[in-house]
């Protein structure tokens, strides 16, 4: 990172989110079935109303030192919520199990590019932690977690646990991949990302300065 954070100041979280953004991240900590707080801050010295602006489109820095297995954390980047997952073993082994079912297994489809270091199973940098955009690829409701395996409304008797669209049904695993024959034609973006230490994430920037 070539911006020291040193030399920064950080808002509070709740100054860096506008009031009527709030309602994807109340929705979004309803439906996570262990959600934790948001605790995002722009990467920016202050937040005067020009600066605020500018800010729409900056890198946001996340600590993930409390974000439990099984949990997930919702943060706001660019006006959209993203869902940063410390994944369980069980969560990781689901995912080959049910790859003969996805769209898309292996992030193919350039609508929404992965980043290099995403293309891969697990669809991020460390296997055990997912990031990604939580809106549908279809019309752009928000999914909700259903991390619960088995059978739930909606779901099958072998829903092995992932991410449902209520809005028209379409269904993505673990790594957000969409399963095949479902309205929703992608699978959840994968923002650029990269890690500052074990517990500072940043998402909206990676390693190569890319946005
Ligand atoms: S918006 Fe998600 S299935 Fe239609």
């Amino acid at each position: 990172m070539s911006q020291s954070n040193q030399e920064l100041s950080f808002p509070s979280p709740t100054e860096s989110i506008e009031p009527e953004r709030r309602t994807w991240l109340i929705a979004c900590g309803a439906a996570g079935g262990v959600a934790a707080a948001a605790t995002a801050v722009p990467i920016l010295s202050s937040m005067a109303p020009s600066e605020k602006a500018r800010s729409a489109g900056a890198p946001v820095e996340v600590d993930i030192g409390d974000l439990a297995p099984g949990a997930i954390k919702t943060v706001e980047w660019r006006g959209k919520p993203v869902w940063i997952v410390r994944r369980t073993p069980e969560m990781l082994a689901s995912l080959e199990k049910v790859e003969s079912q996805l769209a898309d297994p292996k992030s193919d489809r350039t609508a929404f590019p992965v980043p290099q270091y995403a293309k891969n199973r697990h669809r991020s940098i460390k296997p055990e932690v997912l990031v990604t955009v939580g809106i549908c690829t279809h019309l752009g409701c928000s999914p909700v977690s259903k991390f619960e395996t088995g059978n739930q409304p909606g779901l099958g008797a072998d829903w092995a646990g992932g991410y449902f669209c209520p809005c028209h049904g379409s269904n993505f695993d673990h790594a957000g991949r969409v399963y095949a024959n479902k309205p929703a034609p992608d699978n959840l973006e994968v923002p650029r990302h990269m890690y500052l230490s074990d517990t500072r994430l940043v998402i909206g920037r990676d390693e190569k300065g890319e946005a």
